[in-house]
């Protein structure tokens, strides 16, 4: 026990170290530097719901509570999927505005160029087409904007952006379901939503209410992934649910959906994470990583399925 210990306690201090590095993120106000050009990209009005010029399929990946893994699982379900034997076109957008983390995970930074047509051209790495508020303001500056300004920033991130053509565009949605949320299910067709949570109780609470609300909206609900379902010891193999267990499971049932995976807390995950090489590419045959591909995998036939 004393060995499984100590090694859990180094993957949660990891996981605590990139947290802050959230929150500080997150915490960032608004800069001078956001050119002329920017402002004036993200200061036009919001469309109606209509499709995005060649992209076929549009999911969320969700949760209501911040911190659960969202955007962790958002890259390694798009990688999985991009390495799917179809090799479908993989896009992902980070619709979070005001803690981008897509830049970071994906080791992607600079500025998109522009198109002839005046799009911006996402950045491109591992074959996954990414936009992100990371590429059009610098990591240590920006953003106390007011709802109209985010809302109007989100449009531009989405619609603005030579994404096709695209087979799956996942969107790593910010923590919550407020305004954000509802724009995004009122301004694009959306295929499905995943939900990310952790076992804790308080983790359970929020997915609940972030499936309710896409229920609301008449988004289908794609399944859970339950992360940091359990922990391994690495040196006895011990395995402990560290934070609960079954609750995902009673959540399914009770809301009638279904878990897509259980996602380990796993210190690799985390720092394959922080170095922008995603644990499905960089250990491609661990047990994370067909995890991983699994869930992928039933993503891609709900969504036939449901087309
Ligand atoms: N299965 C896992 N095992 C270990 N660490 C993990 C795991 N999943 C995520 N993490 C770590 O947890 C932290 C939070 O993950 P992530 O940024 O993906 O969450 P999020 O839900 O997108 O957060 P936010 O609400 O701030 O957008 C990160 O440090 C990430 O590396
Ligand atoms: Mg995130
Ligand atoms: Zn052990």
């Amino acid at each position: 026990m004393r060995c499984c210990q100590s090694h859990v306690i180094s993957s949660v201090k990891c996981l605590l170290r990139r947290r802050d590095l959230c929150r500080h993120a997150s915490n960032f106000t608004v800069g001078s530097k956001v050119t002329p050009k920017q402002r004036e990209l993200m200061g036009r009005g919001l469309p109606k719901k209509e499709p995005l010029p060649g992209v076929k399929n549009i999911i969320l990946i969700s949760s209501a509570k911040g911190g659960v893994g969202k955007s962790t699982t958002t890259v390694n379900v798009a990688l999985a999927l991009a390495n799917h034997e179809d090799t479908p076109k993989v896009g992902i957008l980070d619709a979070d505005v005001f803690g981008p983390s897509i830049p970071k995970l994906m080791n992607l930074s600079g500025n998109p160029a522009l198109t002839h047509d005046n799009l911006m051209e996402p950045l491109i790495n591992y074959g996954v087409k990414c936009m992100s508020m990371g590429f059009l303001v610098d990591e240590d500056e920006a953003i106390v904007w007011r709802g109209p300004m985010v809302m109007s920033a989100l449009q531009k991130l989405t619609r603005n952006v030579a994404w096709s053509p695209l087979d799956y565009l996942l969107i790593d949605m910010p923590p919550g379901t407020g305004d954000t949320q509802l724009s995004i299910t009122q301004l694009l067709p959306i295929k499905g939503a995943v939900i990310v949570t952790t076992p804790q109780d308080v983790a359970l609470l929020d997915a609940r209410r972030g499936i309710e609300m896409y229920r609301k909206v008449n988004i289908p609900i794609l399944g859970i992934v339950q992360n940091m379902s359990h922990y391994t010891c690495p040196k006895c193999h011990h395995t402990e649910h560290i934070f609960g267990n079954n609750g995902a499971m009673k959540l399914s049932r009770d809301l009638d959906t279904e878990i897509l995976g259980n996602i380990p807390l796993d210190l690799q995950i985390c720092e394959y994470s922080d170095k922008g090489f995603p644990i499905v590419l960089s250990k491609p045959n661990s047990p994370q990583s067909s995890s991983y591909r699994e869930i992928s995998s039933t993503i891609l036939s709900k969504i036939t399925l449901n087309s």
